[in-house]
């Protein structure tokens, strides 16, 4: 089996951790780089724990092209997945300056170490937000790029680097998944979303509402041109967005080239049959209300998951029960988070 090592930028956080497992289950060692600013080091015993392997650590930050360098020294790096990045759309818009230097500098350093250093493999993670409106679902990769928000510039100009630099030099391999709304959390509970403060997206604050941590959840809106008048997105489990990396990682390694690819189940879930499948998971039921609909939201969103099934011979396997039963799971066995 490969004994390969793969850099994690990020690699301590929601995403990063479960694609770090999915790595060493497919056997790889992954070095993680993270500077621990969204995540805590605790993540890094519990990915241990999972996977019964010691993971690499190098603590350090995307902003500083030496500590990157420095990873690469110190390791035999085969390829990169770059998760570092910050990814709250509500602080984007109040600050764009630290998202487009953390996002898109941080990104140019790695992209600029990896070439410095011979590495010529490299994953991208970008977002289902960098379409904007999104009203021809299901959303191929051929659907128009319109980002409505700094967070999502940040994604686009990222790709748009990536794609300029593959043009430049023929020998890089680098490929950007776009996510869907990843969810969920590792079956054995060790690991999954801790986010800080009050959450601001649905899955994470329906999961605090089940387990008591808060009081009631708000449904925006409920007269959205959707089956049930709610939005409808394309919630896909965390372990899935994992195992797509590695598909994506040992395409890269022997096709090579250059990919854009969706990532997401092609099935839109309502918000209100989202939170009955959470009932059926945690065994209780949510208190909800709807209030109004949430500034800039759209009514539905899901992907067309066909060229990942066709280019990575990857699809998503979970569905909407087991995401909300590991969901569960990692909530009531972490009340608190990490
Ligand atoms: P996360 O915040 O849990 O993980 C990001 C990790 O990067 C954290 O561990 C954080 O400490 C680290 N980090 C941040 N800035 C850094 C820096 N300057 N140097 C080094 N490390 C740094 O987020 P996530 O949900 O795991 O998302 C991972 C990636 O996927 C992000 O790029 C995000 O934009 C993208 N993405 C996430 C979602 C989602 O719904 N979670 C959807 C689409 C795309
Ligand atoms: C959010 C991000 C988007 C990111 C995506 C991936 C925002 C504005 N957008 O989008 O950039 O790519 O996550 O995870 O943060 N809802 C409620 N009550 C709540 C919270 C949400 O009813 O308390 C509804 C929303 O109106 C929406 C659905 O739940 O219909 C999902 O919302 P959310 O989890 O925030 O995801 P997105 O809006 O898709």
């Amino acid at each position: 089996m490969s004994k390969d090592k793969i850099l994690v930028t990020g690699g301590a956080g929601y995403i990063g951790s479960h694609a770090c497992v999915a790595l060493c289950e497919a056997g790889y060692q992954p070095v993680i780089f993270d500077n621990f600013s969204n995540s805590s080091p605790k993540v890094i015993d519990r990915v241990e724990q999972i996977t019964k392997k010691g993971i690499s650590l190098v603590e350090g930050d995307v902003l500083n092209f030496d500590q990157i360098m420095e990873v690469f020294r110190q390791h035999s790096i085969k390829g990169i997945m770059h998760f570092a990045g910050c990814k709250a759309v509500g602080e984007s818009v109040q600050d764009p300056l630290s998202y487009y230097r953390i996002n898109v500098t941080g990104s140019i350093n790695v992209l600029d170490a990896m070439c410095h250093s011979g590495v010529d493999v490299l994953i991208f993670s970008s977002s289902a937000t960098i379409f904007g409106d999104l009203n021809a679902n299901p959303i191929s990769e051929s659907s128009t790029f319109s980002p409505k928000n700094p967070y999502g510039q940040t994604k686009r100009f990222v790709e748009e680097i990536m794609a300029d630099l593959v043009a430049s030099k023929a020998n890089l391999n680098l490929a950007t998944l776009r996510y869907f709304n990843p969810v969920g959390a590792h079956q054995t509970g060790l690991i999954g979303e801790d986010p800080k403060g009050i959450p601001q997206n649905l899955m994470p604050y329906l999961a605090q509402v089940a387990a008591g941590r808060l009081s009631k959840l708000e449904v925006f809106g409920h007269d959205y041109p959707t089956k049930d008048g709610t939005g409808i997105r394309d919630y896909i489990h965390v372990m899935d967005v994992a195992d797509a990396h590695v598909a994506a990682l040992e395409y890269l390694l022997s096709e090579g080239g250059y990919l854009a690819i969706n990532i997401g189940t092609g099935q839109g879930i309502s918000v209100l049959e989202l939170i009955h499948a959470f009932e059926r998971a945690a065994g209780r039921s949510i208190p909800w209300d709807f209030g109004p609909r949430r500034d800039g939201d759209v009514a539905e969103y899901y992907a067309d998951p066909s060229l990942a099934e066709q280019k990575l011979g990857w699809r998503a396997k979970r569905g909407i029960d087991t995401i909300c039963t590991d969901m569960w799971r990692w909530q009531i066995n972490n009340p608190l988070g990490y």
